[in-house]
């Protein structure tokens, strides 16, 4: 089996476009794959961020991703990036051969240089190389991720090419990105990308009582102004997730009541609450009960470490002996 890489910061409860976009296909690939699964700490320390948030972070994302069907140490590895030093050793060397000017063209590099602009710091910029270590620790060639990872890793192509050529060998293999089918979920603004930094989520294990809270106030079409007036479900969002996460009927139903004003967004996001409530209630009560027994996570996370810890000084005993170290 060819192994897969892939990572997650822990910036946040993951999110129903986490969700779509990202985990459900981590499940899918742990059958096709060699899979490791990291919650990457240590990107996460590159913006702003609170110190006395971040374990509970990493844990609740570890019991999140379990209760979603990531089935570690089973048929995947599952560990925290920072319990593995070797993916900052290997960063390290990897700035050594890695072009500054390849860093700065990072799109993503740029727009969180403008968001973050008090806080420029060089782990910023080092960000994907320290991607590109994580990967590469293990020799990953196949790494799912969303469309604006894609640069990352081709950033990491260029890494492992650079360090094969720099020492004369073929050691680092050159990972290829799975590009998703592109589940953009938008956010309950009706406009943007659904993300926690916008604050336009809806959690994974949001209680069903916020999840109604949330929908009830959602935007809609913005031209449906009163019940009596005809909608168009093509400019609502409601519709939109009604399409992932509705029957064929109930869309239609939907999509017919908002054009002919046959019913009103109240009843339509109800329908749609109902969906989403019923759709993540297991992983809710999986991810409940992991967040409060604990011993369950902790031993995955720590079975995950060591199966990493055991590949990453494998592969950096070999990198040490190609660099002439001491
Ligand atoms: P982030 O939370 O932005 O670091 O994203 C983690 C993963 O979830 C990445 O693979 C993203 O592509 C995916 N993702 C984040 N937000 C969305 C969204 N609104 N719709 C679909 N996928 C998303
Ligand atoms: N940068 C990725 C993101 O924001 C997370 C990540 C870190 C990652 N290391 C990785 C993804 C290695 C794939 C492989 O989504």
């Amino acid at each position: 089996m060819k192994r897969l890489f892939s990572g997650m910061q822990p910036t946040g409860s993951p999110h129903i476009g986490n969700y779509l976009g990202a985990i459900e296909n981590w499940v899918a690939l742990q059958e096709q794959f060699d899979a490791i699964y990291s919650i990457v700490d240590l990107h996460a320390l590159t913006i702003e961020y609170n110190p006395t948030e971040m374990s509970r972070r990493v844990f609740e994302m570890a019991a999140i991703l379990l209760a979603c069907g990531i089935d570690a140490p089973n048929r995947c590895t599952l560990f925290v990036q920072s319990h593995v030093p070797q993916h900052s050793e290997l960063a390290w060397i990897f700035n050594t051969v890695t072009p500054l000017a390849e860093l700065y063209r990072m799109t993503q590099f740029k727009s969180k240089a403008e968001t973050h602009e008090k806080n420029v710091n060089c782990g910023l910029l080092a960000y994907p190389v320290l991607q590109a270590a994580d990967i590469l620790l293990y020799k990953g060639e196949v790494v799912p991720v969303g469309e604006d990872q894609v640069q990352h890793i081709e950033l990491a192509r260029i890494v492992a090419r650079k360090f094969n050529n720099r020492f004369g060998t073929e050691y680092f293999p050159e990972p290829m990105e799975k590009v998703s089918i592109a589940k953009r979920v938008r956010g309950l603004d009706g406009q943007a990308k659904m993300s926690k930094s916008l604050n336009n989520q809806i959690d994974v294990i949001e209680s069903p009582e916020s999840v109604w809270e949330k929908l009830r106030v959602a935007v809609t079409d913005p031209a449906r102004i009163r019940r009596k007036d005809v909608g168009n479900p093509d400019n609502c969002n409601i519709s939109s997730l009604h399409e992932l996460f509705s029957t064929a009927e109930q869309i239609e139903w939907a999509k017919n009541g908002c054009r002919t004003a046959g019913i009103g967004c109240f009843e339509c996001k109800r329908v749609l609450a109902d969906n989403i409530i019923q759709r993540f209630a297991p992983i809710r009560e999986k991810a409940l009960a992991l967040l409060e027994e604990k011993s369950t996570v902790e031993r995955v996370l720590a079975q995950g470490a060591e199966k990493a810890r055991d590949i990453a000084s494998g592969t950096m005993k070999d990198v040490r002996g190609i660099l002439g170290l001491y």
